[in-house]
């Protein structure tokens, strides 16, 4: 070997040597993150099973809180992404079938997914969008328990999460990918909010909408059109019987059709007339923002 190539020889096994050491230790920070355990103190609450309760369950998990959006219509687990570069990523059966919620899953348990991203081995729960539910209330967190503990079992064994390189980089980018990561722990604060069409409750409403419209509602920072739900949008424009047939029909006054496989139309549609005006009266009332600003 003459002495240039093998100076690109050295070169190359040092940069492979470079470049790998990079990777685990990016790969380590990761791996931190996800094994990171969060002892969070919490205070049950009674969960009363009757016909109410279950009614009010039913009704939030599948409208309100959009949690059949990703855990599947009977809650029985669905796949949630699954590609080589992003990886693995299901969302949990939770009926006590095959593969569900173990037995001794108990109302602390629950309180910390919910409201802290927090799953019962202490670990951050991925994809869990926790953030927009920090706010639940104890007697709504209570009947959707007793909803979900009064669904029929389904045996549906979902795969462990595996994460791709992508993802494992986003989430150093992006800590609020595990919400126990940005989420204040110590805040105990989910009070009562009376439902009725106010902008208290239309706020207490639209903290689910914050799952895809961003934080601050104006479509987050990889916002699209459409996302924009302050009077800086399309919404500054409408009036509130134009709200209420968008969010039921997809039909927006300027004649565009919003998507129904991405704007969860079937879903909001079946929100109460007081809901939806209490969501109107809150998303007006909202600073005007325009798209990706802070
Ligand atoms: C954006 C998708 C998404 C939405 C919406 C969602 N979840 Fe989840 N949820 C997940 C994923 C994914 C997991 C599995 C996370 C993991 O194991 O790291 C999960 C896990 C859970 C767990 C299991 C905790 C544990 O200890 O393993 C519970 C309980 C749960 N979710 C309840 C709910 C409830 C109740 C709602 C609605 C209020 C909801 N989820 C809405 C994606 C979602
Ligand atoms: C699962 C993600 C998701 C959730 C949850 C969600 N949205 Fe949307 N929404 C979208 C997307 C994506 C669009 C843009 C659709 C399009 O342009 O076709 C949209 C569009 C809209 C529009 C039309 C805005 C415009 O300028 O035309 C309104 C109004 C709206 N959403 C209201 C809501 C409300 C209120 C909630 C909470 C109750 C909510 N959305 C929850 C994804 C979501």
């Amino acid at each position: 070997m003459n002495r240039a190539a093998r100076w690109v020889l050295i070169g190359f096994v040092v940069f492979l040597g470079v470049a790998v050491s990079a990777l685990l230790l990016l790969n380590g920070r990761v791996e931190e993150r996800l094994g990171r355990i969060y002892t969070v103190a919490v205070t049950p609450f009674p969960v009363e099973e009757n016909a109410d309760a279950i009614s009010r369950g039913e009704h939030l998990v599948n409208y309100v809180f959009f949690c059949t959006e990703c855990h599947g219509e009977r809650l029985e687990g669905k796949a949630h992404f699954n590609d080589p570069l992003s990886g693995q990523v299901a969302a949990r059966n939770l009926t006590s079938g095959e593969g569900g919620l173990p037995a001794d899953f108990q109302v602390t348990d629950w309180i910390r997914a919910v409201r802290h991203g927090v799953g019962q081995n202490g670990k951050p729960l991925v994809e869990m969008p926790s953030n927009a539910y920090q706010h639940i209330s104890d007697s709504d967190l209570a009947a959707i328990i007793a909803y979900v503990r009064n669904l029929p079992p389904v045996d549906n064994v979902m795969p462990h999460i595996e994460l791709g390189p992508l993802y494992k980089l986003s989430i150093l980018s992006d800590p609020s990918l595990l919400p126990a990561a940005v989420i204040d722990h110590q805040s105990g604060s989910h009070p009562e909010v009376r439902p009725e069409a106010s902008v208290e409750y239309g706020k207490y409403l639209a903290a689910a909408c914050t799952i895809c419209h961003g934080a601050d509602l104006a479509g987050g920072v990889s916002a699209g059109a459409g996302l924009n739900l302050t009077p800086a949008g399309d919404l500054g424009e409408w009036s509130p019987e134009e709200f209420m047939t968008a969010v039921r029909t997809g039909a927006t006054p300027k004649g565009r059709d919003l998507d129904s496989e991405l704007m969860p139309i079937d879903r909001v549609k079946h929100m109460t007339d007081m809901e939806l005006e209490a969501l109107w009266l809150y998303l007006n009332s909202l600073p005007p923002r325009s798209i990706g600003a802070d």
